[in-house]
């Protein structure tokens, strides 16, 4: 948030960027490009491993000043190391930031609040690698002594959304139990997860931060009761740890708080992936791979923490997001990552950037008086391509893009057919895409195809349609480290320009205490008297129907 509250629309540089927005919106990416040859060279940058080409953003040189000028005038580097010195930049619940310390060596230094914060994070990365080399190598044992094949982790929003985005991601450097995972509280996602599962060797990790969330709470219960069928009351023990930042209610649901894996208030759950709730992913992949994960972070956070201004990209591409959002109406960002293993990238990103920074007032509680909070959504290419693209290319909205790749695929099979490799043609595929989104074909190179005149106007692609590139070596634990940071870093820069308070959630109580006051109503046969006309009738429609 702003150093100072202060009503960012109301600052000179903020005037000045809506007043250059005239001069933005009547010009093509192809002007731009043409008008200055050195424009891709200016707007490629580069952070750890990750090579970022911004030059297809309807962006100037000067477009790119006045946003540094916002950044500056928001007090984003201040703000920034703030974050990073641990001060309680989360002003409505009062507490430190400091994600960025899960990934510190143990040679960094960081006192906060009186804790050392490096030893304690690395005490737990510790308690975490010793347990999941002893599942990994069967020393930690099912209650009749056998090997545990698979963990189940039971877990919701940034407790679920991070663990299985880096599992799926890192597919390719699994060499532990198979990990599945288990969010929704509607039974079937447990049923399905359960299905085929030997309690004898399945090992569940209750993975929440405040051990008080319904859904997890539940679910856990419910493979308690699988166990205990299977295998007595005594099995608990051995099927079952947490990952909380509360022992007393870890303790109270049964787990051997000797069995819980703890972490701090100062950690978010979106922000979490990197403490104890990535307990799942380390059993999938070992302490060590998990330690280049934390690594590849770390590296951005450098970057973030040190390159000035011109060159940091959080810093750059969070005010590119409020250069679209707040100035030139786009709506949405999407995340189209030439990847099959990044599936639920995107899906993790929505509650990154949409709990963080989807409010509409200030830290200090007055209205923002800006449009705020980029609604992310997106699909792996080049499936996306095939089902959505053809709104991109044709349709209405402004959606800048973000194209994500790898130079080096990570199993790639080899050489088809004459059409080359088959990670080539994925991303031929990529760099077609925001190619054609940037420059698309107008009336008369359409007509020079020879096109029936009819169908010109069919056949036109508007292009001015922006886009990143984002381009790594490989996808690995260190890249993926350094892209989850890419974008946090990005919400950030975002939240300090409006001026909100990125790290608190207060939006999504009020329908979890609704839910609870509602549910007796649903299997009850009185009025339901819910308060509402439309729930009351819903809820009797469901009633009805519910006889079957
Ligand atoms: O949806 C709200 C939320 O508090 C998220 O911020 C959090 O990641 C999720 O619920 C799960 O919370 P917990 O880890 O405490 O179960």
């Amino acid at each position: 948030m702003t150093s100072v509250a202060q009503n960012v629309t109301t600052l000179p540089q903020w005037k000045e960027l809506d007043a250059h927005r005239a001069d933005i919106e009547s010009v093509h990416l192809r002007e731009l490009f043409a008008a200055d040859p050195t424009r891709v060279g200016a707007m490629t940058a580069t952070a750890a491993d990750l090579r970022v080409d911004y030059s297809k953003h309807r962006i100037t040189t000067r477009t790119k000043e006045l946003l540094l000028d916002l950044a500056r005038a928001t007090g984003v580097e201040g703000a920034r190391d703030r974050m990073f010195a641990g001060e309680h930049i989360n002003v409505t619940e009062g507490r430190a930031v400091l994600h960025t310390a899960l990934r510190l060596p143990s040679t960094a230094q960081l006192t906060v609040d009186g804790q050392d914060v490096v030893a304690d994070v690395h005490d737990v990365l510790g308690a975490m690698g010793d347990f999941s080399d002893r599942v990994r190598d069967g020393r930690w044992r099912g209650a009749t002594g056998e090997k545990i094949t698979t963990v189940v982790n039971l877990g919701i929003g940034g407790s679920d959304l991070g663990p299985v985005m880096v599992t799926r991601a890192l597919r390719h450097y699994h060499d532990g139990p198979h990990v599945r995972f288990v969010s929704n509280v509607d039974p079937a996602d447990l049923t399905a997860a359960l299905h085929g599962l030997n309690p004898a060797t399945t090992l569940f990790i209750v993975a929440s931060k405040t051990f008080s969330t319904v859904e997890t709470l539940t679910n856990a219960t419910a493979a308690r009761r699988w166990i205990v069928s299977a295998l007595g009351e005594g099995a608990v023990a051995a099927h079952f740890v947490a990952v909380s930042t509360h022992a007393q209610r870890v303790a109270e649901f049964g787990i051997d708080p000797d069995n819980m894996f703890g972490f701090w208030d100062w950690v978010g759950g979106r922000y979490s992936v990197g403490s104890a709730i990535g307990l799942s992913v380390m059993c999938a992949i070992g302490r060590e791979r998990f330690a280049e994960l934390l690594d590849g972070f770390h590296r951005v956070d450098a970057h973030f923490r040190t390159a000035s201004l011109e060159e940091n990209i959080p810093v750059l591409l969070g005010l590119l997001g409020v250069w679209y959002t707040s100035f030139l109406g786009a709506h949405s960002r999407a995340v189209l990552p030439y990847s099959n293993d990044l599936v639920r990238f995107p899906a993790y990103l929505q509650q990154l950037t949409m709990e963080s920074n989807g409010k509409s007032v200030r830290a200090d509680g007055a209205p923002v008086g800006c449009a705020t909070g980029e609604i992310f959504w997106g699909e792996p290419g080049t499936n996306g391509q095939h089902a959505f693209y053809q709104l991109l290319h044709q349709g209405t909205h402004l959606v800048p893009a973000d194209f994500i790749g790898f130079a080096m695929s990570t199993g790639d099979l080899p050489t088809v057919d004459d059409s080359g490799s088959m990670h080539d043609v994925l991303m031929a595929n990529c760099f077609a895409q925001s190619k054609v989104l940037a420059f698309g074909r107008t009336a008369d190179q359409v007509r020079s195809d020879g096109t029936p005149e009819e169908l010109v106007a069919h056949k036109v692609m508007p292009g001015n349609q922006p886009s990143t590139t984002i381009l790594a070596p490989k996808l690995t634990p260190s890249t993926l480290g350094q892209l989850i940071a890419l974008y946090e870093h990005q919400v950030f820069v975002q939240g300090v320009v409006w001026g909100i308070d990125s790290f608190d959630q207060w939006g999504v109580e009020l329908g979890k205490v609704q839910a609870t006051q509602l549910q007796p109503a649903l299997s009850g046969d009185g009025d339901p008297a819910t308060g509402d006309a439309s729930t009351d009738a819903l809820i009797r429609i469901y009633r009805e129907m519910s006889k079957g």
